[in-house]
């Protein structure tokens, strides 16, 4: 069985620090429906991705369908379906970043790392993704690890970036 498929079979539920944030959510929205999306955020931090069976506790939580859940989920990249490595390395091939290169620079991370985009490693270190627009085309390439941007990314620049992470720096 895979880890994922043994994921998904588990049973999910917060703890009582998760419980007591989740209460405290609430608090700052009218009705449970508007609490959706930090509930989600809270729910990834505690189960390191949205499975179908989170998304169904939070649709019971909320008191609301889990379809509904399920469009939130798959709507927002921040959102993760799938399990993710420690580091998640997402580079933006949209047109400002293609123009300066974001193709070669997706192609020498995927190269170093081994996986193909939409991939985790097997040792659960890193997840590589091609998204859209970061939104920060002025810096274009761009590559995101994590909450963090690294603009102005080349091939070389991008091989260092994998190379410091795989070592332990840059956390
Ligand atoms: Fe890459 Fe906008 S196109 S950040």
């Amino acid at each position: 069985m895979s880890d994922s498929v043994q994921a998904q079979q588990e049973e999910v539920s917060f703890g009582p620090e998760a419980r007591a944030e989740f209460e405290e959510i609430l608090t700052h929205y009218p009705t449970k429906r508007s609490a959706v999306m930090p509930v989600l955020w809270l729910a990834q931090r505690e189960f390191g991705w949205i499975s179908s069976q989170v998304e169904a506790y939070v649709a019971e939580l909320l008191e609301i369908p889990a379809p509904w859940v399920e469009s939130v989920v798959s709507f927002y990249t921040m959102f993760y379906r799938r399990p993710m490595g420690r580091h998640h390395v997402q580079v933006c091939t949209n047109l400002s970043c293609q123009l300066r290169g974001a193709d070669d620079v997706l192609g020498a991370v995927s190269h170093k790392l081994g996986i193909d985009p939409g991939h985790t490693t097997k040792d659960m270190e890193f997840s590589l993704d091609k998204v859209e627009c970061l939104g920060a085309c002025g810096g274009a390439p761009v590559v995101q690890v994590g909450d963090r941007y690294v603009e102005n990314i080349d091939v070389a620049k991008a091989t260092a970036l994998i190379e410091k992470l795989e070592h332990g720096e840059g956390d």
